[in-house]
């Protein structure tokens, strides 16, 4: 059954079902030209045919690019709109992202600059897409090594959730954008966080209410500040440090940390630096610690290093030898600009390791 789960000018539609709801959201939306779909070499296999079955593609030109981080850049973005001309696009052509982040991201942002605008609808088949990529019109490719260098904020038409993509997942896939779901509950009016202590197996019963409550929120916080000029920000806790880690995972070769996994990392240091310089409780922090332990028991931290300062100093919410973060004074109350030195952030490390101790045995 397809319900509109947030309203107004971007709506967002969630269909339990299956992907015949999409008939009914391109039926609301003013005439377009032709109708185009980009996906990758996995949604080309794994999801592209779910709705090719359900008809709602009918004369749609398909648009593959290679699945990876890799295709996020100016180069795709230039092969996609020589496909999309080639294949009849004008101004009224309407884009579908069929993906998971990547795709959202180098399709919205395409949409952003062919023929100085086209409309788009998002449908994340990721649970990372579904309730962070896909929402809130933040699109970008990476450029000289930099990660969202080239970007342009460019509002989905429509995003499109259905769950049963989710089924196309491997665990490790889903877990990462648990850690999404997470961030929501402990920086505001997102899912219950008593609701998501349970493993990830159960949790998925209640795929469909999570995500909704998932969306609901990032979509207020994003209604409130479009731009990222500020409220916007709270959606970073969990994201300098989850950089940081990320970057270095990236860097060592081996099997790198996932976006979320690094983010659940950085959750865990940025939560201890809450209770140190915020004055979020200390039962609060060893709750949010042993539910984040509960997902991600095998991560580690990499060692301190010459590394961890080099990349937060590449951070660009870093002046001077402090960092800005984002920290908890309470479950549920993020403040953004929080001041932290180099020295603050080692402290919270090195105590995270002996709090952990304490997280197992703690109910
Ligand atoms: N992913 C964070 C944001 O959309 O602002």
């Amino acid at each position: 059954m397809l319900s509109r789960i947030v309203s107004g000018d971007n709506p967002v539609y969630s269909d339990s079902e299956g992907v015949v709801g999409l008939f009914e959201v391109l039926k609301v939306l003013p005439t377009y030209s032709s109708l185009h779909v980009l996906v990758d070499s996995n949604t080309a296999a794994n999801c592209l045919p779910v709705l090719e079955r359900s008809g709602v593609l009918k004369n749609a030109s398909i648009h593959v690019v290679e699945a990876g981080e890799g295709s996020k850049s100016l180069a795709s973005s230039a092969h996609l709109i020589d496909r999309l001309s080639q294949s009849g696009a004008d101004r009224s052509a309407l884009l579908l992202n069929l993906g998971g982040g990547m795709v959202c991201d180098l399709g919205g942002f395409v949409a952003s600059i062919f023929m100085r605008g086209i409309r788009h609808i998002n449908i994340p088949t990721s649970l990372m897409a579904m309730v962070d990529a896909a929402i809130g019109g933040k699109t970008a490719v990476n450029h000289s090594g930099i990660k969202n260098l080239v970007g342009a904020f460019h509002m989905p038409e429509a995003v499109f959730i259905s769950s049963v993509f989710l089924k196309t997942l491997a665990y490790r896939e889903l877990r990462s954008g648990f850690a999404e779901v997470i961030k929501h509950a402990l920086i505001g009016a997102g899912p219950q966080l008593s609701e998501l202590g349970h493993p990830i197996e159960a949790v998925s019963s209640s795929w469909d209410e999570i995500i909704a409550a998932s969306v609901r929120f990032k979509s207020s916080v994003v209604a409130s500040d479009p731009t990222d000029r500020s409220f916007r920000r709270i959606l970073n806790f969990g994201h300098t440090i989850g950089h940081v880690v990320e970057s270095i995972s990236l860097e060592n070769g081996g099997l790198p940390l996932s976006h979320g996994e690094s983010v659940a990392l950085g959750m865990m240091v940025e939560t201890v630096l809450s209770h140190r310089l915020n004055g979020l409780d200390e039962e609060s922090m060893l709750n949010i610690l042993g539910l984040l332990r509960r997902h991600y028991p095998d991560l580690a931290l990499p060692p301190m290093s010459e590394e961890w300062i080099r990349l937060l100093q590449g951070d660009k919410k870093s002046d001077s030898g402090t960092f800005r973060f984002v920290l908890l004074s309470e479950i549920g109350r993020p403040e953004i600009e929080q001041k932290v030195d180099i020295r603050q952030i080692m402290g919270a490390v090195e105590a995270l390791s002996v709090l952990e101790r304490r997280v197992s045995s703690h109910p």
